[in-house]
């Protein structure tokens, strides 16, 4: 598809930005749907965001999506933000409007969420007790996004324990905080197993985690999509759980941005996730 003088124009701003898989995945809705329209990275760097945040009702550009270190400045800059935004205290995506005001969202719940429902159609949030690791910017979205679709508990079990207890203190009585050495009793009764800590990734250690008394029935969601079957998948599909992996959200995060610079509301598809996984290997 040809550039022309109308097009709209947005991107990924971060530091560093080289590694951004968004382009990509904008990238490809671009030409499949014909938009005249461009999708950048923005390497901007730490000291200059709220700067940059500021410039793009002034370029003329559509709105930006926000990585590292830039989701905090974002969230202070913007003259708006959606319930996901102030619950998360991040904004990944940034909608320059018709008068040239900065709309912010937090798009990693939707994402997940999105990814859950048409990755396990069978899955509901209030059924059952939500596992979930970690207690970090995606776990923040995590937990928004499940107790946004009803979930009733959440237990949390963080190496760092303080952590998890200021993630509970946030979100309310529904979230407990377990012991990191007692994490594999938190599974019994669970509907979702979700892993948003780093481990498993490569280059990092494995995550160990006992699924003994993790119900057959229980979905199980791991954030990291570096290697796509990280060993806490495969443990969980040798035993007969649904193993999910985390290169959907990263899809399904991509698309809200996408329908409100570009006007087409996309489809995250096989077709999609085969250019992104071309470019993992
Ligand atoms: P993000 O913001 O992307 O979610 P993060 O803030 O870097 O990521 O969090 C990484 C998560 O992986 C944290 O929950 C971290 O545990 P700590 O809070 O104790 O640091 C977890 N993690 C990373 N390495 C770990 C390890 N070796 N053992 C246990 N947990 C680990």
């Amino acid at each position: 598809m040809t550039v022309t003088g109308k097009a709209r124009i947005a991107g990924v701003m971060g530091w560093p930005i080289a590694h951004s898989r968004s382009p990509l995945i904008h990238g490809h809705w671009l030409a499949r749907y014909g938009v005249d329209g461009a999708y950048v990275p923005f390497a901007v760097r730490p000291e200059h965001g709220a700067d940059a945040f500021r410039a793009l009702a002034k370029l003329g550009f559509a709105g930006t999506n926000v990585t590292l270190p830039h989701k905090l400045t974002a969230f202070q800059t913007v003259d708006r933000r959606d319930a996901a935004a102030e619950a998360i205290g991040a904004v990944n995506t940034v909608v320059v409007e018709a008068d040239g005001s900065l709309s912010g969202s937090n798009t990693d719940a939707p994402g997940l969420m999105a990814h859950l429902i048409a990755s396990a159609p069978d899955w509901r949030a209030e059924a059952a007790p939500a596992a979930v690791l970690g207690a970090g910017g995606s776990t923040r979205a995590a937990i928004f996004a499940l107790l946004a679709a009803g979930s009733p508990e959440i237990r949390l079990s963080n190496r760092t324990g303080a952590k998890a207890e200021a993630l509970a203190a946030a979100f309310g009585p529904k979230v407990t905080v377990v012991d990191w050495a007692e994490r594999a009793a938190m599974l019994d009764g669970a509907g979702l197993l979700l892993n948003t800590t780093s481990l498993g990734m490569t280059g990092q250690p494995p995550l160990e985690i006992d699924l003994t008394a993790l119900p057959k029935a229980a979905v199980v969601y791991d954030i990291v999509y570096v290697p796509l079957e990280t060993g806490l998948l495969a443990a969980a599909r040798a035993r007969g759980n649904l193993a999910v992996d985390g290169l959907g959200m990263l899809l399904h995060q991509a698309a809200p941005g996408f329908a409100a610079w570009f006007g087409v509301a996309p489809a995250v598809d096989d077709a999609l996730r085969a250019v992104i996984l071309k470019d993992l290997k």
